[in-house]
C-alpha cells in the first residue's frame, strides 16, 4: 500500500522556486488500478518520482507497506524500489540494446539469476507484452507501441507489487492506447499487480481506474471512484477537465 501523507515538492534552483506539490495527501489499496489525472504541469510527474524515490519530499512522507521511503537507505531502499516498477514517460530504453538486453537489464542487479534464468525470464516476459518475436531487435526497430511494452517488461521483470506508469498511452495512437490499456488491466488482473497511472487523459481513467486522484497546481483537487467523480466532480479542475467550464 502506498500512503502519500502531507507531500510537499519545492524546486528550488537559487533565484526561482517552484512548487510542483503542496499538502498533497492520498492512499493507494493493494490491487488497485488507481489514476492521477491533471492538466500538463500540475505535478504528475513530481509525484511519480516522489514515489520512485528519485526525488524526495520537500516536507511530507511518502510511506509504502508503513515504511517512510525516505528513511530508507542500502539494502532496505533497494528492497523497497524492488517492489516498484516504473514505466516512465518517453520509454527510457536503452537504445544500443536489444529488446531482449533491456528487459533484462533490471535482473543483471538481482541475485539468483544466472544466464539460463535470466534468458527464461526475459522469454516469459516478452510473452506476456506480446512481443516474443521481438527478442533480438532494436528499439529503433520498434513502434511507439511495441516500444512501450518493452518498457512494461522491463518494469516487471524483478515481480514488483505495485507498477507506476507516467502518460503511457500519450504518445500512442487510439487503436494502440486500447490495446495497452488492455495489457496493463490483463497485469492487474492476472498477476495481482497494482497500478498507479498518471494520466492527462479522461478516457484512460474511465477505461480501467477504479479510483482517481486529480490534480490541478500541485494540490489534489479531489479523489474517489471514478464514476463517481465523474458523474458528480466536487471540484472546478475535475468539472473543467470534463469540459463542462463553469
Ligand atoms: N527538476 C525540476 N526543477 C525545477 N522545476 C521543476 C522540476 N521538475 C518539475 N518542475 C516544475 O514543477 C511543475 C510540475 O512539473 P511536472 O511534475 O513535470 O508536471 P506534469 O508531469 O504534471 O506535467 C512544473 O512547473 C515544472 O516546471
Ligand atoms: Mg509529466
Amino acid at each position: 500500500m502506498i500512503d502519500i501523507q502531507n507531500l510537499t515538492k519545492v524546486f528550488n534552483d537559487g533565484s526561482s522556486r517552484v512548487v510542483a506539490l503542496e499538502d498533497v495527501s492520498l492512499r493507494v489499496e493493494n490491487g488497485e488500478v488507481f489514476g492521477i489525472i491533471g492538466m500538463s504541469g500540475a505535478g504528475k510527474s513530481t509525484l511519480l518520482r516522489c514515489l520512485s524515490v528519485l526525488e524526495k519530499p520537500t516536507t511530507g512522507r511518502v510511506l509504502l507497506d508503513g515504511e517512510d521511503l525516505a528513511a530508507l537507505s542500502g539494502g532496505a531502499l533497494r528492497c523497497a524500489r524492488r517492489k516498484m516498477g516504473v514505466v516512465f514517460q518517453g520509454y527510457n530504453l536503452l537504445m544500443q540494446k536489444t529488446v531482449a538486453e533491456n528487459v533484462a537489464f533490471p535482473l543483471k542487479l538481482e541475485k539468483g539469476y544466472d544466464k539460463q534464468a535470466v534468458a527464461t525470464r526475459v522469454q516469459e516476459l516478452l510473452s506476456l507484452v506480446g512481443l516474443a518475436d521481438k527478442a533480438s531487435a532494436y528499439p529503433a526497430q520498434l513502434s511507439g507501441g511495441q516500444k512501450q511494452r518493452v518498457a512494461i517488461a522491463r518494469a516487471l521483470a524483478t515481480r514488483p507489487e505495485i507498477l507506476l506508469c507516467d502518460e503511457p498511452t500519450s504518445a500512442l495512437d487510439p487503436l494502440t492506447t486500447k490495446a495497452m490499456l488492455a495489457l496493463l488491466q490483463d497485469i492487474n488482473r492476472k498477476l495481482g499487480v497494482t497500478i498507479l497511472i498518471i494520466t492527462h487523459e479522461l478516457a484512460v481513467v474511465k477505461a480501467i481506474c477504479g479510483r482517481v486522484a486529480v490534480i490541478s497546481d500541485g494540490r489534489l483537487a479531489e479523489t474517489g471512484e471514478v464514476t463517481q467523480v465523474f458523474t458528480n466532480p466536487a471540484s472546478a479542475e475535475t468539472r473543467r477537465l470534463l469540459g463542462r467550464e463553469e
